[in-house]
This record gives C-alpha cells, structure tokens and sequence, in this order.
C-alpha cells in the first residue's frame, strides 16, 4: 500500500472516533472524517451495496480527492471501511475524482474513475489534466492497474475539452463494457461521450451520445445511463445553469433526459426535467439492486451551498441523499424513498380529517428523525385556502418549512430562520402537480436533512438544516379553510 493510502487510513480510523453518534444523521451516510462530495462506485458486490464517494479525509473543505468507502445491506446503516483511493500516482497525483464500479466476471471489482494532474500549460498557467483510470480489488483493498490510464485525451473526438473529462459511469451488456463520461466542448458546451470496451481495460471512443447544444449550463457533470421501464434515462449534472422558470436555477443544477436508444445505440431524447427542485442535491449516481430495482442516490449538498455548515463544525462535512427507487410515470422521472425505510418506523401516529385554519399543533406529531406523510385538500371544495405551511425542527425561534399556494401551485422549502447566520441558498421554489388544490407530501427528517416527496415521488426537494436537534416541533398553518389527513412514524 502507498504511504498516501496508509495515511489517509489511519488518519480516518483516529478522527472517526472522536465524532459521536449523535453528530451524525442515523439513516444518511455523513463523511467518515473530513470533506465528503460525489457518491461514487456505488454497486452491489459480494452481498453487500456499497458506496464510495469523494472525500477529503483531512478538513472539512475540498481537498486532493480521496475515495472513501462504506457498505451496507439496507442502505440505510453504513459500516465504513478504509478508504479505497488515495492521489498517489503521477497520473493521478492531484486528485482521484469522480468514478463508478463493476464486478469482473472473475468475482473481482473493477473501479474506474479520473485521474488528475496539474501540468503547466502553454503560456504558464497550470491546468488539470483529466484521464480515465481504474483500480481492481475484493471490496476493501484495490490495486491500482499497471497500464494507467486507459482513457487519455488521445481518445477523445476532435475539439472535446481535455480539461473537463471525467467521471466514467461503467455498465455491461451484451458481451461488452460501456462508459459514459462527462466532457464540454473547447466553447464550454457540455456533453457526454460514450466509450466501449470488450475486457473493461481496452476503451474505444463510440460516440457523442448527447450533446448539450447550449441548452442546460456549461460543463457536464458526472453522467450516469440506464435502462428504467423499457426506456433509457440520461441523468447529468450541469455546472453554470442559466435559470429557466422554476425548472431549472442558476448555478449547479440535476437534469434528467428520457428517451430511447435505436439498433445502432443513439439516443433520441422524449422528455427533459430537473431532478431535485431542492438545495441541496448533486451529482446522483445509480444501482441496479439484485432484486431489479434502480436507486439513486445524489450528495446532499450543491457546490453554491456549501457555506451552510453548523455553526459549531462537526468533524465531518457532506452526507449522501436517501435512496430513492426509480420509475417513469407519464414521461418523468418518479423517485420514492426506498422500501427499506419502512422497516424503520417505529411509533405510529395517524389523524385523519383534521380540520387546519390558522394554527395546529397535533398531539405526538413531533421529533427530528420522522418520517411524515400528509395529503391535504380544502375543506370546502367550493372555497380554495390560499397557503397551507408545513413547519419542522421548530423551537418556537428557529424553523424549517415548506409551504403551498394553490393559486400558483407553488411549493416552497425555506431554511432561512433554521438559525442560520449566512446569507446564502435559504429558499426554492417548483411548479407541483395538483387537482383542485389536493396535495400529498411525504416529509422524512434525519437530523440534519429534509427531504421532500411531492404527490408519491413526481417531484422532491431536499436540504440541509442545522438547527439544534432538539428542536423537534411541528406544526400545520393554513390560510383559509383546508382538511388534512397524516401519519407519522418516528425513526429508529
Ligand atoms: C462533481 C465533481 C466531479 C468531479 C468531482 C471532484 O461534484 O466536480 O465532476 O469528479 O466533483 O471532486
């Protein structure tokens, strides 16, 4: 093992033990130790999933790109393991970014991601210089491969950018490998090239399978391709959006494309829509589970919010998203916490037809590990309410909330008097779905996320809180007349 990998271990195995349970969220996976961003190499192996991510073990802030790692058999409780990857190579001695995993057919796992290198450009100016590169190991240990890199700038089409090429998202079918990888143009116009390959080391350019064509930000970002209900779905993260309505806002956004591959594997987009309509959501990647399922998990975190942090640090920084099963529903992309959250619940509290004008507070709906859903309609369907306000984690001074007009069939999640004291991302908005102002939301809170499921998973948002964990209050505000029905579940 390299003197860069050992040190990064035992750094982590030292600094994991100074952070408490109770710092951590209980069903999100938090950074072992440092900076977390990206999942990555997210896969089923040997019985277990795991997840890799991008990981700086040393600060909270981004920093030479580690891979970390952790598996699981619920998704839900992640046991770390030692960090995979550590920038110890000359090919990758700036950084090991972003990258996904495979089995071998030989029972081994092959992870392949980017390696950069900083070299001095014409003119003097230092730039990262981007390649592919993969690592073979049993699940804990990986060896990185002699023949490093197996993707260059060598291999990619005429006026495709060789600073922005990274984050290979790997498949298999029929009898070969593919990857697809985040790339812009010289002119900055993102797209994605797609490579091919007969052993997982030998890679071939294919094609360009989608072109950005200037219309969703500059650069895209880490890719991933599947099949989902007899469709194909491209899900990318592009950097430099260009707000659009409340589809899409400025800055780093998540996009998904559905459509379908023809005989000679090109993709003809059907439909185009934003991932998460949250704050905090990037750079999803998926799993095909044994049982056929496909779930996503994103980086609970944006790169234009990364300055909301508690106000006293933990020793860790960045948590992954829940993950959400996929399905197409009318052309969109539908996402449902997975099914394994339910064995999570524990206590149960159900009211139904409640009547909600001015405030409410309902005896047993509280607590800041829940998992909360509530439909609401108004209760004369002749007179619409005007606002209905969901507050959480409320101490009577800070709050979290998320709030519908359905005048402008508007949801809105708002941190802004969580206790934050930065002025950043504290609001967004989306366009939701809803019939005669009825409305469904499944709320699930862990401490220091919310994450939002609009009508059964047709839209989410999600986001970071840090207020105090005790304050676990919730209460229901209406503007007019509404009837709600909700369950709740506390969490173990
Ligand atoms: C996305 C990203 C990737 C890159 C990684 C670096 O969040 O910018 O494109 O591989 O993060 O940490």
């Amino acid at each position: 093992m390299t003197e860069e990998l050992q040190k990064a271990r035992d750094y982590e195995l030292e600094a994991d033990k100074k952070i408490e349970a109770a710092q951590r969220p209980l069903l999100h996976l938090s950074s072992r130790s440092g900076w977390m961003n990206d999942p990555n190499g997210f896969s089923y192996y040997q019985g277990k999933y795991h997840m890799f991510y991008q990981y700086h073990p040393y600060s909270n802030q981004w920093g030479p790109m580690h891979w970390g790692h952790a598996a699981s058999s619920d998704l839900l409780s992640w046991e770390y393991l030692p960090a995979a990857l550590a920038p110890d190579m000359p090919y990758d001695k700036n950084g090991c970014f972003s990258g996904s995993a495979i089995e071998l057919e030989d029972g081994r796992q092959l992870i392949i991601y980017t390696g950069v290198r900083k070299e001095e450009q014409a003119f003097g100016e230092a730039k990262d210089i981007q390649v592919q590169c993969i690592a073979i190991g049993d699940g804990v240990n990986y060896e990185k491969y002699e023949d490093n890199p197996v993707i260059t700038e060598k291999d990619i089409p005429k006026g495709a950018s060789i600073y922005d090429f990274r984050d290979p998202k790997i498949w298999y079918e029929n009898g070969s490998y593919y990857c697809v990888a985040g790339n812009c143009t010289e002119d900055r116009d993102g797209q994605i090239l797609l490579f091919r390959s007969k052993d997982a080391m030998n890679w071939k350019f294919d094609k360009v399978l989608v072109k950005n064509n200037k219309r969703f930000g500059c650069m895209w970002e880490c890719p991933d391709f599947f099949e989902l209900d007899k469709k194909r779905v491209l899900i990318t993260s592009p950097q430099d959006m260009l707000p659009e309505d409340l589809e899409f806002h400025n800055g780093n956004g998540t996009l998904c494309i559905i459509g379908d591959v023809d005989d000679e594997g090109n993709f003809t987009e059907e439909n185009c829509h934003a991932i998460d309509y949250g704050i905090d959501f990037y750079a999803p990647q998926t799993v095909l589970a044994p049982d056929g399922r496909r779930i996503m998990i994103g980086w609970m975190q944006n790169w234009d919010t990364i300055g909301h942090k508690a106000e006293t640090p933990f020793y860790w920084f960045g948590q992954m998203s829940l993950p959400r099963e996929l399905s197409i529903k009318d052309g969109r992309l539908i996402q449902k916490p997975v099914r394994e959250l339910e064995k999570r619940h524990v206590r149960e509290v159900t009211r139904k037809n409640v009547r909600i004008s001015g405030v409410c507070n309902l005896s047993g709906i509280q607590g800041r590990i829940i998992d909360m859903t509530l439909d609401i309609k108004p209760f004369d369907i002749g007179r619409m309410y005007r606002r209905f306000e969901l507050r959480f984690a409320d101490n009577g001074k800070n709050y979290s909330a998320v709030s519908y007009e359905p005048y402008e069939s508007i949801l809105k999640i708002d941190r802004k008097y969580s206790g934050t004291r930065k002025a950043a991302i504290h609001q967004r908005r989306c366009h939701v779905r809803s019939a005669d102002g009825a409305l469904k939301l499944r709320l699930i809170l862990d401490k220091y996320s919310a994450e939002i499921f609009v009508n059964d998973g047709e839209q989410t948002m999600s986001m970071t809180l840090y207020t105090d964990t005790d304050a676990d209050g919730i209460n229901f505000q209406a503007d007019g007349d509404l009837l709600m029905n909700v369950t709740m579940y506390e969490m173990r």
